[in-house]
């Protein structure tokens, strides 16, 4: 049989993705000082042990305010790029490539995790050592009505933080990583600017689309200027807001031709969380994809498809991609290049392999590293499984 798309490498400028497979950018919340540690290690090496093709860390802050909680990773000095290094060989010799997910948490910063409501930090968590700091945006308006009010960004701040997220990305490079992401979605910094229901500026960052898009595309520019050219460069947006008068996907449409004129190679295509807490949740004040039940397999491969084939730039599908026929099917179709898995990767992050079994495209567990795979053939055998 000829091999799934799902397992076929896949050519970004000069890297080589071994397969379509990606782990799709997840905070853990288990960092101090924005330092990956040995949780980081363990977690990251097991998707690559797994044989995912591509593996993103966290959104990893590109200054110590632009972290969601004081447990996130960042990249803004060179300890942590020292931290990353270990990983980054790790996941490399595993056969996988590393990739970072550069990010501002912009209004959704100074929170507590998801296990504690990812409520905003207030003065009960200082007496802990985790002190609130001054979320920013574009405006003073906080991210709902529970959060205390943002601080509104100058111009002067708009362009430093745009030589932040450049500096991130010259030490990304420093640390090794053959992928960058720039974090444009979910409500974060550079979405905040986007969407019209959060940025409220009359200066030239805000007003009509164009206005909205400068800041991201400023960031993309300075951040496309020191990431190697041979280097692929992929942007997540949220390709809707979903509440009504929100970014729309034919925004998103514009956007993605806007990118990939600046050399944006990969488009990643995620929804939701203009509003509510500071998680992936889109959004949980009350308005769009609110409950898990909107969220059927595959509810985001949409907009993967349509910005795929009119901003005729390749795009990554994320979202409730649960089976190896699933995946394999989205390829198939056009629908998008890659596929990113989060969730279903935290349970088993041997899905991959386990596709490829399912596909019929291995069935003597050759996938598998070596040093597994004659064991888990021979557990095959001995269950009759094969
Ligand atoms: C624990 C957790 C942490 C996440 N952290 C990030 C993140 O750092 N950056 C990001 O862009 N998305 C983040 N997300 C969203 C995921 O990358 C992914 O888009 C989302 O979970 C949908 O994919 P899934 O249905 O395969 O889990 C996170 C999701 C989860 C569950």
């Amino acid at each position: 049989m000829s091999l799934p798309l799902l397992f076929q490498p896949i050519q970004l400028r000069a890297v080589t993705l071994p397969n379509r497979v990606v782990l799709s950018p997840l905070c853990m919340y288990a960092a101090w000082d924005g330092l990956a540690n040995a949780f980081h290690f363990s977690h990251l090496t097991a998707f690559a042990r797994g044989r995912v093709g591509l593996v993103f860390t966290e959104a990893s802050a590109v200054v110590p305010e632009g972290r969601i909680t004081h447990g996130c990773c960042g990249i803004w000095n060179d300890a942590q790029v020292e931290a990353y290094r270990p990983i980054v060989k790790a996941i490399t010799d595993l056969g996988a490539v590393p990739a970072i997910q550069i990010a501002h948490a912009g209004r959704k910063a100074s929170a507590r995790p998801p296990w504690q409501a990812g409520a905003p930090l207030d003065a009960s968590d200082a007496a802990a050592g985790l002190a609130p700091w001054t979320a920013s945006g574009p405006t003073a308006e906080p991210v709902s009505a529970a959060w205390p009010a943002a601080h509104a960004m100058t111009e002067v701040e708009i362009a430093g933080m745009v030589a932040s997220f450049a500096a991130a990305a010259a030490r990304s490079a420093k640390a090794g990583f053959r992928v960058l992401e720039i974090h444009a979605a979910h409500g974060y910094l550079i979405h905040s600017f986007l969407s019209p229901l959060s940025n409220k500026r009359n200066d030239r960052y805000g007003g009509d689309r164009t206005g909205r898009m400068r800041f991201g595309l400023e960031v993309v520019e300075a951040v496309r200027a020191v990431w190697p050219a041979e280097l692929p460069l992929f942007v997540r947006i949220s390709a809707i807001d979903g509440p009504a008068g929100g970014w729309s996907l034919d925004d998103s449409v514009v956007l993605a031709r806007e990118l990939k004129a600046r050399g944006v190679d990969v488009v990643d295509c995620s929804a939701g969380g203009i509003a509510g807490p500071p998680s992936f949740r889109a959004n949980d004040s009350g308005v769009a994809l609110k409950t898990n039940s909107e969220r059927p397999p595959g509810f985001q491969v949409p907009f993967a498809e349509r910005i795929r084939r009119e901003a005729e730039v390749a795009t990554m599908a994320v979202g409730v991609i649960v089976a190896g026929d699933q995946a394999e099917a989205i390829l198939q179709e056009g629908r998008a290049d890659l596929v990113a898995l989060g969730r279903e990767l935290m349970y088993d992050p041997y899905w991959a392999l386990k596709a490829a079994s399912t596909l019929g495209c291995d069935p003597e567990a050759k996938m598998w590293p070596n040093s597994y795979g004659w064991a888990i053939q021979r557990r095959a055998e001995i269950k009759g499984e094969r």
